[in-house]
C-alpha cells in the first residue's frame, strides 16, 4: 500500500511539470501573494519556506531583498524547479516537514502556504516548524478551507496524499501545543485561512 509520503511525491512530482501554468496554480499564486505581502521581513531576516514547491514564495522574498533564504520540499522535482528559478542564492533541500533538516532556533520567519493539508502528522509538522524558529520568531501558515465538509470530502478523494483540511480552531490548538502564540488569524481570498504564531521566548 502506498504511504502518504509516496502518494505526495507522486502527486507533486507530476504537478511540478505544469505547476506554474494551470488555472489552479494561478489561483494558488494569487492567494499566496496576498499572504506573502503580510509577512514582515528585513534584509537580515532568516526565512525558511516549508513545502516551497517551485520556489514562488522564495522568489518573492529575493525581490524584497531578503538575503538569507531556505526552502524544503518533499518532491525532488519541485525542488529542481525551485533551483531553476532561484539558482544558488537560496539553500534548497529535499526534505519532509516531519524532520526539518536545520537546528533549533535557526530562523526568524517560517512560511508555509497551501501545503498543510498534505502533511501526515499535523502536530508534528507545527512542532517542527516551531522548533526551527528562534524565540519571538513567527510562523505564517496559510492553507485552504472551503467552509463545506462536502467539498473537503471531495478534495480528499481527488488529491493524492491529501490528509485533512483544518478549521481556525484546529489551527489555533496546533499552534498553542507547539509553543506558538496566535497573533493573527484571518481568511485571505475567502478560501484560505492564515494563522500567524509567535514563538514564546
Ligand atoms: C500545493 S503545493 C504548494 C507549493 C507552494 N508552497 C505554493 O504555495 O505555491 C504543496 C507542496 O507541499 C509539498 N509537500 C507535500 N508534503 C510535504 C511534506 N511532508 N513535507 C514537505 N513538503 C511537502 C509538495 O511537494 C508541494 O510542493
Amino acid at each position: 500500500m502506498a504511504t502518504n509520503r509516496d502518494a505526495n511525491i507522486r502527486f507533486f512530482d507530476r504537478w511540478s511539470w505544469f505547476y506554474d501554468y494551470d488555472p489552479v496554480s494561478w489561483w494558488l499564486r494569487w492567494v499566496q501573494r496576498k499572504v506573502l505581502k503580510q509577512v514582515v521581513v528585513g534584509e537580515k531576516t532568516r526565512l525558511l519556506d516549508v513545502g516551497c514547491g517551485p520556489g514562488r514564495a522564495l522568489w518573492f522574498f529575493v525581490k524584497k531583498g531578503v538575503k538569507i533564504l531556505a526552502g524544503i520540499d518533499l518532491s525532488s522535482k519541485m525542488v529542481a524547479r525551485a533551483k531553476g528559478r532561484l539558482g544558488n542564492s537560496v539553500i534548497l533541500k529535499v526534505a519532509s516537514v516531519d524532520k526539518i533538516p536545520f537546528p533549533k532556533n535557526t530562523f526568524d520567519v517560517v512560511t508555509n502556504t497551501e501545503a498543510f493539508h498534505h502533511f501526515p502528522v499535523p502536530q508534528r509538522a507545527v512542532n517542527e516548524m516551531s522548533r526551527v524558529l528562534r524565540p519571538n520568531g513567527k510562523l505564517y501558515l496559510a492553507d485552504i478551507n472551503f467552509f463545506s465538509k462536502t467539498i473537503h470530502w471531495l478534495f480528499k478523494k481527488l488529491e493524492l496524499g491529501h490528509v485533512k483540511i483544518y478549521s481556525k480552531k484546529e489551527f489555533a490548538e496546533l499552534f498553542l501545543k507547539a509553543g506558538l502564540k496566535v497573533v493573527v488569524q484571518r481568511r485571505v481570498g475567502l478560501f484560505v485561512i492564515l494563522t500567524v504564531g509567535k514563538k514564546l521566548a
